[in-house]
């Protein structure tokens, strides 16, 4: 996988532009923690396990900029970053364990970078587990069902349930994956079928009005997607238009797994109740890239994530193994 999704070279944060893929790779070079809040906000970088990287490296930029840092500062630029998004708890995650790393003032950029690189490394270990994991349950000649972007660019290695479908085709399983476009911003049509097709993995670009005509054409094994916060109960959060998916799975009796490191488990949470849904901006949806697709002045509601409750969930694959659902 030669995606560099997030690098830190010496003070500046170097990730790839996400909203400029497919058309256009290019990097974006980050070198103070506003931008960094910014490129979170406007999908830059994304993903929950790739905006917690961010953040904590927003964290190494802010110490270096600053003369005499301090831990109240430090305190303050992490509210700061935490605040970006509030759905995915990997990033609130990252930020406390970075500044839960912080020890003499003296010594908090030198901690900040240490810690930083640790999340980074880490992350990149437990996508390489969950891929294992989750391969195991999946056959040669299999078809797999995924919304969203849950892959290299949203992580800091393979990804969650693209990691999967790596980890399936280096064991050699041929696996053949339908890709929901992923409305508004078409995360599945822009960066999962582009980055599946650089790895040479057998992609179909769906809409995801699709997805109930191949269930029932009996078309799907399993479906797995990603999560950006998973309640004590197993309810759980990702992009919207994943709960209906979980719903057709059930009703057809497709195997529906969450692929997700343990950073996405919020224990201080006891129910997908609990979960902050985003709200996007209305020409998200009115004006999507640039094209007026609805009237001017219309009342949109555009939540970017939605819950599904735990009891439509198969097994929930982490880097621990795979805990069974309902
Ligand atoms: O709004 P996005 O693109 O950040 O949403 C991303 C998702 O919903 C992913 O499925 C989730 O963060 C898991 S990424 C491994």
């Amino acid at each position: 996988m030669n995606i560099k999704t997030l690098e830190l070279i010496d003070n500046t944060l170097r990730i790839i532009d996400q909203t400029r893929l497919p058309g256009e790779l290019v990097y974006l070079n980050l070198d103070n923690y506003y931008d960094i809040i910014a490129a979170i906000k406007s999908l830059a970088v994304r993903g929950a396990p790739a905006i917690g990287i961010a953040a904590a490296y927003g964290l190494v930029i802010a110490a270096g900029a600053k003369p005499n840092v301090d831990r109240a500062y430090m305190q303050q630029v992490g509210e700061e970053l935490k605040a970006a998004r509030p759905t995915a708890v990997n990033l609130m995650w990252a930020v406390d364990r970075a500044l839960g790393a912080l020890s003499d003032d003296s010594d908090i950029a030198k901690d900040a970078r240490r810690v930083a690189l640790a999340i980074h490394e880490e992350d990149r270990l437990l996508c390489e587990k969950i891929g294992v994991n989750g391969a195991a349950l999946i056959n040669d000649g299999d078809t797999i069902l995924t919304h969203c972007n849950a892959g290299a660019l949203a992580t800091g290695g393979i990804g969650t349930a693209l990691g999967v479908i790596y980890t399936c085709q280096e064991q050699g399983k041929k696996i053949k994956v339908f890709a929901d476009e992923t409305r508004p911003l078409l995360q599945g049509a822009r960066l999962t079928t582009w980055e599946l097709g650089q790895a040479g993995i057998d992609v179909t670009l769906i809409t995801d009005s699709t997805a109930g005509l191949l269930m029932r054409r009996g078309e799907i094994d399993h479906v797995i997607v990603g999560a950006d916060r998973i309640a004590k109960n197993g309810d759980f959060a990702n992009k919207i238009g994943t709960y209906p998916l979980a719903v057709l799975a059930k009703a057809h009796d497709i195997p529906f797994y969450v692929a997700a490191p343990y950073s996405t488990f919020d224990n201080a949470i006891e129910s997908g109740d609990d979960i902050v849904i985003e709200e996007r901006a209305a020409e998200e949806v009115t004006e999507g890239f640039d094209r007026r697709t609805a009237p001017e002045g219309v009342a949109v509601y555009s939540p970017a994530f939605d819950v599904t409750p735990h009891d439509l969930v198969t097994a929930y694959v982490t880097d621990r193994g795979v805990e069974r659902g309902a």
